[in-house]
């Protein structure tokens, strides 16, 4: 008797390009409905009906891995720990592998790898963005881990909102037991004004000259001064471009879950119809000045 081999339907089509490094929303679902998010805007794959089964996600991104030489994947969703054992399962695929997750389901324990836990201010900053409570179990989780080799890193996207806590934030979490405190800013939607977004970019330069200023005080900071000043409004263009066109980012493969359950790529890592222009994703500036 033959046995039944199952058959996996291919991965999208996404040319021939080479890849070195890309991105995987392993879910579109999340116990989270933060205000900043760019994962939940109108115009980008966000259903979480659009499901893809276990098999079928590891066949896909073995297949596109090969095709694309992609060697590093940033691994996030919606929220990654929601199918954790995939991730798990999946980081084996990949020569360098990082989690990007809101950490309240735990910190996961993947030696040689890098785990980035957002927090987005000091507890009152943070909840109103991230919900209440949640402050206090990323905080339990960051302190309940046993040190294991994974490299831990906290990161805050500082909004035009919570810029104000920046320090409080550093302040309050430098004696954690983490490897290092990141900082990226607030990647708005076209036509997006509002409490978030800086219109006039020289308001945001103040807010990077503090962060330039306080990682002298707090070496625990992982940030690259060069890279910070690239962000400043009289040079970011050159980094970004009004539409992209010279961000390095758009090397960058982001696989989002699309319609009926099959990966498409979206404008950038940061989803659809993003204002380039006015773009504060801190990796942006540092592949600039790297
Ligand atoms: C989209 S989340 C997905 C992973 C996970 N759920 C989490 O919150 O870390 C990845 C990171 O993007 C950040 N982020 C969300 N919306 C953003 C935006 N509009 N601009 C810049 N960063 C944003 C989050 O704060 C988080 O650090
Ligand atoms: S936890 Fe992450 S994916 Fe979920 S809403 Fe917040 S930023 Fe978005
Ligand atoms: S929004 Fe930022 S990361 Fe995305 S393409 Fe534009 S400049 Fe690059």
């Amino acid at each position: 008797m033959t046995k039944n081999i199952p058959v996996f339907e291919e991965p999208t089509d996404f040319g021939h390009q080479e890849y070195p490094a890309a991105l995987v929303l392993v879910t579109n679902a999340c116990n989270l409905r933060c205000r900043h998010c760019f994962v939940y805007r109108e115009g980008t794959p966000n259903d979480p009906r659009d499901k893809i089964s276990d098999e079928v996600f590891l066949y896909q991104l073995e297949k596109l891995r090969d095709k694309h030489k992609i060697r590093s994947m940033l691994f996030m969703g919606g929220e990654p720990m929601i199918k954790s054992a995939l991730v798990f399962e999946a980081m084996k695929l990949f020569h360098q592998s990082s989690i990007v997750t809101n950490g309240t389901y735990g910190i996961p324990s993947v030696p040689g790898h890098l785990v980035t836990v957002s927090l987005d201010g000091p507890r009152a900053y943070n909840d109103s963005i991230r919900g209440d409570g949640v402050f206090d179990k990323v905080k339990q989780a960051v302190h309940n881990r046993q040190p294991d080799g994974t490299t831990v890193m906290l990161q805050m996207t500082l909004t035009r909102g919570n810029a104000p806590a920046m320090e409080a934030f550093v302040e309050e979490v430098h004696d954690w037991p983490i490897d290092g405190i990141a900082f990226t800013f607030f990647v708005p939607q076209v036509d997006q004004h509002d409490e978030l977004s800086w219109d006039d970019l020289r308001e945001r330069d103040k807010v990077i000259e503090r962060l330039i200023r306080l990682k002298k005080t707090y070496p625990i900071i992982k940030a690259n001064v060069e890279a910070l000043r690239m962000m400043y409004s009289d040079r970011c263009l050159k980094a970004t471009g009004l539409r992209g066109e010279n961000c390095s980012m758009k090397k960058m493969l982001p696989l989002y879950i699309g319609d009926g359950g099959s990966f498409e790529r979206t404008f950038c890592c940061y989803g659809n119809n993003v204002d380039c222009s006015r773009c504060g994703a801190y990796a942006v500036f540092n592949n600039a000045v790297s």
